[in-house]
């Protein structure tokens, strides 16, 4: 059987990371073949559609895509929409799995590996958005289908990543595994948002009762984000709210090397779609120092998602080995321009010792 990933790189940035993710889903030598597919601001201005059909079709076709990144203007341009929430919407793309994970460079704490799970379809992001005259209002819709289905998500992730990790030396490095498994946090706002996150609040917390197993504790928000930067070791999986969960997991990127390393996914019922959490990086695109690592740990997200786990842990390997070396890219303190890392990375991937 050969898989079908769809590749769109979209701008900035994107156009260089997506191209080094597929030369390592190439190199792990599992039968893929790529089609490639255009979105974001380039191909607007191209073509006046962000998102084309003809994307969305070959991404429905293929099932899974790798998304880089696109560029957004600053204030409405009509006929503009950012193609990856519209991707979102399209595919109801709800659960949006933000992993982060210590990887051995000065510039990340180490021991730390959690996931932030994002609610990725309502919220803030609802896109009920009115100006009027000088007030200007967004409706924050939540509702108890997508509360319910996002925790049940989280809840079997943390069921899962109770087992032996392959790459868990850092979770809770020194404490029995009990000490550090199996735990849930709800992270709201249910003080001050008491029907919106105390609707989120409630349907969270009912299903997470049908886990038993779990431990699962409460965080309001703005705790949370004091927590995550004073001790992220505490952490296993948060589930939060659109918004929220946009943000927490920018600051996590944060204490891992920024966002050039940081991966997530994209999950829906029939379409999955992983890319690096950075955007389109205009300062630095076009000059070949773009961090990769955020884009082909998303690979391995994808690998691991089409059932190909041991594939995607010898990615994270291989990412893991070049970074020790240090060989990085400015982002992370180091000299390697993109196609450096990349090849280093593929070197590991092949070499038998991994
Ligand atoms: P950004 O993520 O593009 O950049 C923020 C900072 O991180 C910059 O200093 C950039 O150089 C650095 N950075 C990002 N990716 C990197 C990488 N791979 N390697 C090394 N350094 C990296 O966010 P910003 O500047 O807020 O937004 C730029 C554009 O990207 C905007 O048009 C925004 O709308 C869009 N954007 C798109 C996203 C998407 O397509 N999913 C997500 C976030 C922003
Ligand atoms: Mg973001």
């Amino acid at each position: 059987m050969t898989y079908s990933i769809c590749l769109i790189p979209g701008d900035g940035v994107g156009q260089e990371v997506i191209p080094a993710a597929a030369e390592v889903l190439r190199a792990t030598g599992l039968p893929i073949e790529f089609g490639w597919a255009d979105a974001g601001w380039a191909c607007f201005e191209r073509s006046g559609d962000a998102l084309p059909t003809a994307t969305v079709e070959a991404i429905q076709a293929c099932g899974v895509a790798m998304f880089g990144a696109t560029q957004s203007p600053m204030s409405k341009v009509a006929g503009y929409r950012s193609p990856i929430l519209a991707l979102r919407k399209t595919f109801d793309l709800y659960a949006n799995i933000r992993p982060t994970r210590s990887l051995p460079v000065p510039s990340a704490r180490q021991g730390l590996d959690f996931v932030i799970v994002r609610e990725n379809t309502e919220g803030l992001y609802a896109g009920r958005e009115r100006r009027e005259g000088d007030t200007a209002i967004a409706e924050r819709v939540i509702t108890r289908r997508a509360s319910e289905r996002i925790v049940r998500v989280a809840c079997e992730l943390a069921m899962r990543r109770s087992l032996p990790l392959p790459l868990g030396e850092g979770r809770g490095e020194g404490l029995p595994p009990s000490a550090v498994s199996r735990r849930l946090t709800l992270v709201h706002k249910a003080n001050v948002l008491g029907i919106t996150d105390g609707l989120f609040r409630e349907a969270a917390r009912a299903v997470a009762a049908e886990y038993p197993d779990l431990k699962v504790d409460e965080l309001l928000v703005d705790a949370a984000a004091m927590w995550l930067v004073k001790a992220p070791e505490r952490f296993d999986v948060l589930v939060t709210t659109n918004l929220f969960g946009d943000i927490l997991s920018d600051l996590a990127a944060g204490l891992v090397g920024g966002l050039g390393v940081a991966p997530s996914a994209n999950i829906g019922p029939e379409v999955a779609v992983f890319e690096p959490v950075h955007g389109s990086a205009p300062d630095i695109a076009g000059q070949g120092v773009a961090n990769p690592v955020g884009a082909i740990l998303s690979a391995a997200m994808l690998l691991d998602h089409l059932g190909e786990r041991p594939a995607a842990e010898r990615v994270n390997r291989a990412v893991e080995r070049t970074v020790a070396a240090g060989i990085c890219t400015p982002d992370l303190g180091g000299k390697a321009t993109t196609r450096e890392v990349t090849a280093s990375i593929i070197s590991h991937l092949q070499s038998s010792s991994l």
